[in-house]
């Protein structure tokens, strides 16, 4: 068990891909607090854990990130349950804003922003005190996005919050290392999570399968196990990364070999050497 006596808080931990890594770190063998602003579901993912006889090791902390009393809280309840605090994997959020930039209301970014920018901020403020306190290390693990890193992943305001996810990830991680805390950040692709299915499950799941050069969909399960390697003992030398789970779509870019190329990548009619404009005659060889 590699999270074993471990104490972890999850927020966003009630649905999603927070709510597969609660179950994943469970298995692990670690104490979970699970922060979440919605009690009904919060109380499921209890439920289930308990079922999977976890009883114990679980505990639900009905929680709003983006309130500073708040997060104190969840935190103080894993002082509080199990004595300590190892792990904080800042995960909550939403889709936010959407629509045109020139249509979008300084409320409704505002409310995008404190929620996956400040709720962040305030998740690591609180979390390396404790660390700090404690003298032990951690590991505080903050969701971001493929959105946060270029124009075109998610809406704006969204974005523009995921990319300040990574931007204070890398900080914090700076900041804390002489400390021995970690600060790591996920950028996770489309993965098929209630908030990415809205209500359409057998569809989304579909088109994400077909959105990247990877077969599948993405799932929780996938950023489940990238936040067990930055939270274990194994990503020790690991801090100031923002690991990109998303099954090859950044890594495709801008897809030559889709929109122009009839000489590149997998499905590829022609191969051997192109000059350029040196003069020299490119040699190639239809492929069968
Ligand atoms: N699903 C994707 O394709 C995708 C891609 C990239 C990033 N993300 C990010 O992953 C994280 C988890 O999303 P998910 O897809 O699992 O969504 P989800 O909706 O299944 O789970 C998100 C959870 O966050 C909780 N939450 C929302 N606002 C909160 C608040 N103010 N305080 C406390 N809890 C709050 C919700 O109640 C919910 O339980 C989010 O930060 C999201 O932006 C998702």
């Amino acid at each position: 068990m590699r999270l074993k006596d471990k104490v972890a808080v999850i927020t966003g931990g009630a649905s999603g891909m927070g709510k597969d890594t609660v179950l994943r770190f469970l298995d692990e063998g670690a104490n979970i607090v699970i922060a979440d602003y919605n009690a009904d579901t919060g109380a499921a993912t209890v439920e289930q854990a308990r079922n999977a006889g976890h009883g114990d090791a679980v505990v639900f902390v009905r929680t709003d990130v983006a309130v500073e009393a708040d997060v104190q809280a969840m935190l103080q309840a894993a002082l509080d349950s199990f004595g300590g605090l190892d792990i904080v994997f800042n995960n909550a959020g939403v889709g936010g804003a959407v629509g045109p930039l020139t249509e979008t209301t300084v409320e409704d970014w505002d409310y995008t922003f404190d929620v996956l920018a400040k709720g962040v901020f305030l998740g690591i403020k609180h979390a390396a005190r404790i660390m700090r306190s404690q003298a032990r290390g951690g590991s505080i693990i903050n969701t971001a996005s493929i959105a946060g890193l270029s124009g075109d992943g998610g809406p704006l305001v969204y974005s523009a919050a995921k990319a300040a996810v990574i931007s204070l990830s890398q900080s914090a991680a700076v900041e804390l290392a002489s400390d021995r805390i970690r600060v790591n950040a996920i950028c996770p692709g489309f993965i098929a999570t209630p908030l990415a299915e809205q209500g359409r499950p057998e569809a989304t799941r579909a088109a994400f399968a077909k959105s990247q050069p990877w077969p599948d969909y993405g799932r929780g399960e996938h950023i489940a196990g990238a936040a067990l390697f930055l939270a274990s003992d194994d990503a020790e030398f690991v801090t100031g990364e923002a690991l990109i789970v998303d099954g090859g779509l950044t890594a495709a870019g801008p897809e030559l070999s889709k929109k122009f190329s009839r000489s590149s990548g997998r499905k590829a009619r022609r191969a051997g050497i192109t000059r350029g404009s040196t003069g020299e005659p490119p040699v190639l060889r239809d492929l069968e």
